[in-house]
């Protein structure tokens, strides 16, 4: 087991920057930069805490792919005992790839078409996370193509307002595009109820994503629970409660979901109504497992301010400007400058290209690495080639062992499939 286990992620000794058991700076010498870092045994714990905070329910972790969907990620979190929640045919590819069991999956996402629903039947998916009354309608006629029955939770939204840092991860409110309406959910239940290609097994809520409180999922489950009442009256008898993911995390010095509190908070309530729990956790899982590594460039002095360009930008990281996310940054090495306030960006042609803004930072130099933090989830899962940028390698370390789980795109990965290709 790697020193961070004892640490926390990442920590510094001897004022350097270590991943698992070797130096930030070595492993940016060795492969470069910009460079994703995940520390394995990182996700170990997180996995640990879940497995033992939720240990009294029957329940399954169903990791959600889109925050990092690297095939080591998953295949290693799939031998912890992990599921899937997987939103696209391209995720049920990438987790099967990986060996997770396809009866350890669930699919959500608004807009699942034929090909997606036919795929995730003849592979046996557990269930899917239904979102519209349309979608429930094409999961009977595809499945009775196959003469199979297809099983499935309705997603319902709560319309319960969880604070989440910015508005694009909050979906448990009645405005948002996710779920069905309450008012609702239950004619989709009686209209499915007798079809001999459906089963209603579940139910599913997902509230927002970086909640730190219990207390919103609380009241979900509460809503929620109510309905599974009402549902099993009228004959409707159901298996699962998925209470989705978002479980919030450290991202600066404010604490993330106390995990165990939570599970005091809500795991008596799911043992009681006699249902299994599924729980999508994606950030946190992997967020705090993963550093990205970028080289300052140059550093740019102009009439009162700083900006320190380095060779990672939106295209490995948009969390930043998109989310308007924050990163901790700080240098790789000793940390021996006087600081500045400083702009952090990087070399793609937008104003929106930065990593952080009038952040105080020991002032570097060219050639030094700069640490992001925080980026194990929603960091290379977003990147993108813009501006022709190769994306960036990604390593996984565990103590002393390291291994690259992608490589660094070359100039040849940006034209593949194109006319004039070779
Ligand atoms: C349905 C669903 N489940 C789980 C997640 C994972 O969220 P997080 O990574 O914040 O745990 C998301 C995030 O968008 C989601 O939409």
């Amino acid at each position: 087991m790697g020193q961070s286990v004892l640490t926390g992620p990442f920590p510094r000794i001897a004022g350097e920057l270590r991943c698992g058991d070797l130096r930030a700076e070595e492993l940016a010498d060795r492969f470069g930069t910009p460079l994703y870092v995940y520390d394995l045994s990182w996700i170990r714990s997180r996995v640990a805490l879940f497995h033992e905070a939720f240990s009294d329910v029957d329940h399954l972790l169903a990791y959600s792919v889109k925050a990092n969907g690297n095939l080591s990620i998953l295949r290693a979190l799939g031998e912890m005992g992990c599921g899937a929640d997987i939103t696209s045919g391209g995720e049920l590819f990438r987790a099967l790839k990986a060996g997770i069991p396809a009866d350890r999956m669930v699919f959500a996402g608004v807009g699942k078409t034929a090909n997606e629903i036919g795929y995730a039947l003849d592979e046996g998916i557990f269930a899917f996370n239904v979102e519209s009354r349309p979608e429930l309608e094409r999961i009977d006629r595809v499945a009775a193509e196959r003469g199979v029955r297809a099983r499935f939770g309705v997603r319902v939204n709560p319309d319960v307002f969880a604070d989440t840092p910015h508005e694009y991860t909050r979906t448990g409110h009645a405005e948002t595009k996710f779920g069905v309406p309450w008012g609702t959910a239950t004619d989709l239940y009686r209209w499915a109820r007798d079809r001999e290609h459906l089963a209603p097994i579940g139910i599913d809520v997902h509230i927002g994503s970086q909640i730190v409180e219990p207390e919103p999922y609380v009241k979900a489950i509460d809503r929620v629970l109510e309905l599974v009442g009402e549902l099993a009256a009228e004959g409707v008898e159901l298996g699962y409660l998925d209470i989705g993911g978002g479980y919030g995390i450290s991202y600066d010095d404010k604490p993330g979901m106390d995990v165990a509190a939570l599970a005091r908070d809500i795991v008596p309530k799911v043992k009681a109504a006699g249902l299994r729990l599924l729980l999508e956790p994606g950030r946190s899982l992997v967020g705090e497992a993963g550093v990205l590594l970028t080289r300052v460039q140059y550093v740019k002095e102009t009439e009162g301010k700083i900006f320190v360009i380095v060779d990672g930008g939106m295209s490995e990281l948009i969390r930043p400007s998109h989310y308007g996310g924050y990163h901790g940054i700080e240098p790789a090495g000793k940390q021996g400058q006087e600081s500045a306030t400083v702009d952090v960006v990087g070399p793609i042609c937008e104003t929106g290209d930065f990593l952080a803004l009038g952040r105080d930072l020991p002032l570097p130099s060219e050639g030094d690495i700069l640490a992001v933090r925080t980026v194990g989830a929603y960091g290379f899962a977003m990147a993108s080639n813009y501006n022709g940028r190769l994306r960036p390698a990604e390593v996984l370390v565990d103590g002393a062992d390291v291994k690259v789980i992608r490589r660094r795109e070359r100039f040849e990965d940006l034209i593949r499939g194109e006319e004039g290709e070779a």
